[in-house]
């Protein structure tokens, strides 16, 4: 198969369904608040998490049309978590996606309002109409539940509380794997096993496709503490070097690059043979499992 023409398809589709959530969004007194929004969403990001959830639909043998609401709902989250990422109280960085930062342009309350205004506005998408009746009201709920699991203090903001915490501090690799697979990991996990479940997916393949999404999601942190340290800001979009500057706590800084790497493919290893069980509907799955470690942005 061809990864690069998969991804653009089903990019294509997720822009598509955002821009017509958002379309005449800026009227009104709130005008600005959308705008702030509209700005860090459509900034050009991989919309790598509705992807995933996408494709965990298909490798159940779901139709992603019936995802894309809830595919869409966790690029808000996601885009949320990046804006408050680059607060000056939190990494205080100045460029996302290619353009200078939230804050930056709309001011610091105006960031911190508009990524409460996605955050919110992806849960009422979830637990909209539309998504009950292109799935069940049942895997509905479970799926509104281990999102919010995944994105809540159970999983990224406890990450990112702790991510902040140790900054300066020295850490052995427990806490490390802590932070990566609460801050980043958990939602990228959820993203493809929310997919399963509403693609229709068994026990043991919802099951099978968490384990793919636990390893991936690790690597996924992984990679990107790497290209903090070598990758082209250019391409990424965002500087480079601001884990040293901010004395983060990561894989490079811990086991050392040369280990990072080692562990990223043992983790993309692991993601694959989860996948065993299943046939050439998972193939998507496991060619975006090793693009996560060879990407460049
Ligand atoms: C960046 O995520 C933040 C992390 C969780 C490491 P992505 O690398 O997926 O960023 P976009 O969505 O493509 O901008
Ligand atoms: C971000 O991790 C994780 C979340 C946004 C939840 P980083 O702070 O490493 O992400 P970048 O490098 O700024 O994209
Ligand atoms: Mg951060
Ligand atoms: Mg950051
Ligand atoms: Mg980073």
């Amino acid at each position: 198969m061809d990864l690069k023409q998969y991804l653009a398809q089903k990019r294509d589709m997720v822009e598509g369904a955002l821009e017509a959530y958002f379309r005449d969004s800026e009227k009104g007194p709130a005008a600005r608040l959308f705008s702030a929004m509209k700005y860090s969403l459509f900034a050009g990001g991989k919309r790598l998490r509705p992807i995933l959830c996408m494709a965990g639909a298909e490798a159940v043998g779901g139709d992603p049309d019936d995802v894309l609401p809830v595919a869409c709902a966790l690029e808000l989250i996601h885009t949320y978590s990046l804006i408050h990422d680059d607060l000056p109280s939190m990494d205080d960085d100045d460029f996302r996606r290619g353009v200078p930062t939230n804050h930056k342009v709309f001011g610091e309350a105006l960031a911190v309002l508009a990524g409460d205004g996605l955050l919110t506005e992806a849960f009422r998408w979830m637990s909209s109409q539309e998504v009950i009746s292109s799935v069940s009201i049942e895997a509905a709920l479970r799926v509104i539940n281990l999102i919010a699991t995944a994105a809540g203090c159970s999983g990224m903001v406890a990450g990112q509380a702790v991510d902040i915490e140790s900054e300066g501090k020295e850490a052995d690799q427990g806490l490390v794997e802590f932070i990566h697979r609460n801050k980043t990991g958990a939602l990228i996990s959820a993203s493809v096993r929310a997919g399963a479940i509403m693609g229709g997916g068994d026990e043991a393949a919802i099951g099978a496709i968490g384990v793919y999404g636990d390893n991936i999601g690790l690597a996924f942190q992984i990679s990107d503490d790497i290209l903090d340290i070598e990758g082209d800001p250019g391409l990424m979009g965002k500087e480079v070097g601001s884990d040293q500057k901010r004395g983060k706590i990561t894989y490079p800084g811990v086991v050392g690059i040369h280990e990072s790497r080692a562990i990223g493919e043992r983790l993309v290893r692991d993601a694959v043979e989860a996948l065993e069980p299943f046939g050439k509907a998972a193939q998507p799955l496991r060619e975006i499992a090793w693009y996560i470690i060879k990407r460049k942005r």
